[in-house]
């Protein structure tokens, strides 16, 4: 909670609220659902009261703050002519951006009390009512117009592929590479055309390359080379330029799927303290932290095709109670593989697939299918199971779901916790058949938000990762010299 507090070298904004609405408003939702945990140890972060008393109001565009021992760059009336020039062009810039996104969050906050105004009056639930796929329907159609209105990427240009600039666009790694060429190629409505534009900074490394070509022959696993090679990029930018120095890294981000992406910022605590890290390994066991960082969906884009959602069979011909196929990778699957790798007539659990059988036709003829944690805690099987209209079984402790910060993951996806493994079957069965047809609907509803576009779509996955940092940058107020 430390962090959180008025203590930070950036204001913290009452838009800390933004987020928190996003929770605070569906009592079951609060903060602490959208991990994915019984583990004690992730509440930190989590508890909106805790949020709430620990952060102070300041007024917008304060003259008088007492921050300013906070602003050491901007605040620098001594350094050379040349530097005191670029900060003068950067201030106003980032004043202009600082009014903006003080709008948004206005207007977001407007949306979120037309919603509680709303639900106040019975004859009006009809819009939002309580098996809604979002959080709340409101702030976050509003808060997605604004993005798109006001969010602007700037990517830093220095660094050459394939180790920067450059990323997977197929297999399991896949939306590392998708985003960043999707950012890269210069269509997207949100790249900034200059880095005053810009609400945010980008770190354009490409993390699955770096292990690709640093590493290999692969004779060592040790992240020193990973994490030196991020640090000095970092280095370089923040020298070069005032952009990172101004927010200590608070609105800068990077994006990464590999398993090792997290251990980048273990070298150096301080350095990362604010940096926002998109990830799919967000295991809040380890240092994931929702209200920074951005939980990525992991997807496996096979060769030339992006997300091919299809609808499998209607919930009436959907006969195999649960499914799984997959390798034996880490703890959770061995557990799962020693209570039910084909023991059961129901729940039918594979870590070979008989050649017989289809995979894909598999998924579309069952009711629930199992997603549990890998090497790590995000498994690609989500999309997967949405794309078929199967019900995801998130079987994974401490993972931050994909976009739970709008996303209800209550109304199409069940959790199950390791620990419960044995019971499986028992826990499924026991789902009565109308909320099941329930869950499945929203299933259906859901995944036009897990769908890769190219180029991105409104409301589609890349919009969606897209939201889910110019949300953490609401979060934060870039201080002003004056
Ligand atoms: C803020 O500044 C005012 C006067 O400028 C002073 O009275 C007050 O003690 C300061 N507060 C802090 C926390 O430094
Ligand atoms: C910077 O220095 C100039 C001249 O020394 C002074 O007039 C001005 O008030 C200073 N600005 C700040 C923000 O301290
Ligand atoms: C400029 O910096 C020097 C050394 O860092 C310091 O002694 C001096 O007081 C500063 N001057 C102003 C106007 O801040
Ligand atoms: C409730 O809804 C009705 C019908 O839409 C409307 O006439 C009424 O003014 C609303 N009441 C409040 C308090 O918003
Ligand atoms: C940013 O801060 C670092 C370390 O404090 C410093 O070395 C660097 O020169 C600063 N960058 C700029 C542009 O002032
Ligand atoms: C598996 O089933 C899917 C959907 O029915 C179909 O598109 C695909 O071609 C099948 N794959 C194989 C290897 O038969
Ligand atoms: C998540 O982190 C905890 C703590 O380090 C670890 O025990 C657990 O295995 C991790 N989960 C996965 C799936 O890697």
């Amino acid at each position: 909670m430390a962090d959180l507090t008025c203590t930070t070298p950036f204001l913290l904004y009452p838009s800390l609220v933004i987020i928190l609405f996003f929770y605070s408003i569906n009592h079951h939702n609060r903060f602490i659902s959208t991990v994915v945990d019984d583990d004690p140890s992730c509440t930190p972060l989590s508890s909106s009261q805790a949020v709430f008393s620990s952060f102070r109001l300041f007024p917008f565009g304060s003259s008088s703050s007492n921050s300013s021992s906070c602003l050491t760059t901007l605040n620098n009336n001594n350094s050379t002519s040349e530097v005191v020039v670029v900060e003068g062009e950067v201030d106003e810039a980032a004043e202009r951006i600082e009014e903006g996104l003080a709008m948004a969050r206005a207007a977001i906050r407007k949306a979120g009390e037309e919603y509680i105004r709303r639900r106040r009056n019975d004859s009006d639930l009809g819009i939002v009512s309580s098996g809604s796929v979002y959080l709340n329907a409101f702030t976050f159609h509003q808060s997605h117009r604004e993005m798109e209105k006001r969010f602007k990427i700037w990517t830093y240009r220095e660094g050459e592929a394939p180790l920067f600039h450059k990323g997977p666009l197929n297999n399991i790694y896949a939306i590392e590479g998708q985003f960043m060429d999707e950012i890269e190629n210069g269509k997207s409505r949100f790249v900034a055309a200059s880095p005053e534009e810009a609400t945010v900074f980008y770190i354009p490394v490409g993390i699955v390359n770096i292990i690709r070509f640093v590493y290999r022959p692969y004779t060592s696993y040790a992240r020193d080379r990973l994490q030196n090679i991020v640090k000095d990029y970092i280095s370089l930018v923040s020298n070069r330029y005032p952009y990172w120095n101004r927010s200590h890294g608070a609105d800068h981000f990077f994006l990464s799927c590999h398993d090792w992406a997290p251990d980048v910022s273990a070298v150096d605590p301080e350095l990362y303290k604010y940096f926002i890290r998109a990830l799919c390994n967000a295991n809040a066991s380890e240092g994931f932290t929702p209200m920074r960082d951005v939980s990525l969906p992991e997807i496996n884009i096979q060769f030339a095709q992006l997300g091919s959602v299809h609808t499998g069979e209607p919930p009436q011909n959907r006969k195999i109670l649960a499914f799984f196929a997959g390798g034996s990778h880490g703890e959770v699957r061995k557990i799962l593989f020693e209570h039910w790798k084909e023991k059961d007539k129901d729940v039918l659990v594979y870590e070979y697939l008989p050649k017989t059988m289809n995979y894909t036709k598999m998924m579309d003829q069952a009711k629930f299918c199992l997603c549990p944690s890998g090497w790590e805690v995000a498994s690609p099987r989500i999309v997967e199971s949405l794309y078929s209209g199967c019900v995801p079984i998130i079987i994974a402790d401490g993972y931050v779901l994909p976009f739970s910060d709008v996303l209800n993951w209550k109304t199409f996806s069940v959790h199950i916790p390791i620990s419960k493994i044995p019971e499986i079957k028992k826990i499924l069965e026991a789902v009565p058949e109308e909320e099941y047809l329930k869950m499945q609907k929203s299933v259906l509803e859901v995944r036009k938000h897990f769908v890769i576009n190219r180029p991105s779509k409104p409301y589609d996955m890349l919009h969606m990762i897209m939201h889910s940092i110019w949300l953490r940058r609401l979060n934060v107020r870039i201080p002003l010299s004056q």
